[in-house]
């Protein structure tokens, strides 16, 4: 659906780019003519990823080890990455989860998640974001949040939280760095199965076939469509677009919002039937 050097002479980074939708989109943007840097916490992830990718489309990717929950890390890891050139667009897809009852959470349990998804996610974009101002240099920052950042929801009370915040982050630095030529933008994906959000938050078969029921449009996302949303965002076309977030759910959300669409799944054609007017005469 785009040019293919639609990318191209831009250098982007991705924060948890070696596995899941981080992968997926390092890929795109490859396929398109980006020059692209991954990190994380596992090296052993990050070189298999880049040498695969690397090799599948031709396109230039280097990896850094971060922990953007250890500021220092973020630190070093953006001061490498500047070296190397400075980068016109941040990927904030790193994450982590937990599906627990509220009530079996302990501190450290919260502040696992907390700590990567608001936190690191925060550290990371203030010290590219410093960089780009003292550079007075354009940029764009996307952040991958979920349908449940302005609605909340049970069972994943931290993440729930610290997506709410990074998508408070992304409209608060859009109308304060806006004058800085600094970009900030969000997509909210609804089910993207990867193992490692799927395995840890869909454990049992009940609840990924429980899962597309819930979705109007009656599958799970692909993460092709999502890797599309994220390079339209970053793509120089879309720059009026600033402090926004774009839902891709296949309507999941909604479903759950409207207060009467639940009474499509129980009613069938003789419910319809029985409940409509007779015609007079
Ligand atoms: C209760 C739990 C728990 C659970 C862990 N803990 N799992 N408590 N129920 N199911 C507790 C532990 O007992 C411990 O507390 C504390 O949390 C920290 O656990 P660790 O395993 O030491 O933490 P850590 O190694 O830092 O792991 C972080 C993590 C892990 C978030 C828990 O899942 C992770 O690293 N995830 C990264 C990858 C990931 O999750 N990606 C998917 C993101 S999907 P105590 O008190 O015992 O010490 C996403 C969007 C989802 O974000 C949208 C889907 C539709």
């Amino acid at each position: 659906m785009f040019r293919q050097d639609l990318l191209a002479g831009k250098r982007l980074a991705i924060t948890g780019g070696g596995s899941g939708l981080g992968r997926a989109m390092a890929q795109r943007f490859l396929e398109l003519g980006a020059e692209v840097v991954i990190c994380g916490r596992r090296e052993e992830v990050l070189a298999e990823t880049a040498e695969a990718l690397g090799a599948e489309t031709g396109g230039p990717i280097t990896w850094h080890v971060c922990d953007i929950r250890d500021p220092q890390s973020v630190e070093d890891f953006v001061a490498w990455l500047w070296q190397g050139g400075a980068p016109d667009g941040l990927v904030n897809n790193a994450a982590g989860n937990i599906l627990a009852r509220s009530q079996d959470l302990s501190h450290r349990a919260f502040d696992a998640v907390v700590n990567i998804v608001l936190k690191g996610t925060a550290y990371m974009t203030l010290a590219c974001g410093k960089r780009w101002i003292a550079e007075q240099r354009p940029a764009n920052v996307l952040s991958i949040v979920t349908s449940y950042a302005w609605t909340g929801s049970g069972y994943v009370l931290p993440s729930a939280m610290a997506k709410a915040g990074v998508l408070a982050m992304t409209q608060s630095l859009a109308a304060e760095w806006g004058p800085h030529g600094i970009r900030l933008n969000a997509i909210a994906p609804g089910p993207f199965p990867t193992p490692g959000a799927w395995d840890r938050l869909l454990p049992m078969d009940k609840l990924r076939d429980e899962i597309t029921k819930r979705i109007p449009l009656g599958r799970v996302g692909e993460h092709r469509e999502l890797a599309d949303l994220a390079t339209y965002l970053l793509a120089d076309g879309s720059g009026y677009v600033t402090g926004d977030v774009v839902t891709i759910d296949g309507g999941e959300w909604l479903k759950g919002a409207g207060q009467f669409t639940w009474v499509g799944d129980l009613m069938d054609e003789e419910d319809w039937a029985a409940i409509k007017p007779k015609k007079k005469g």
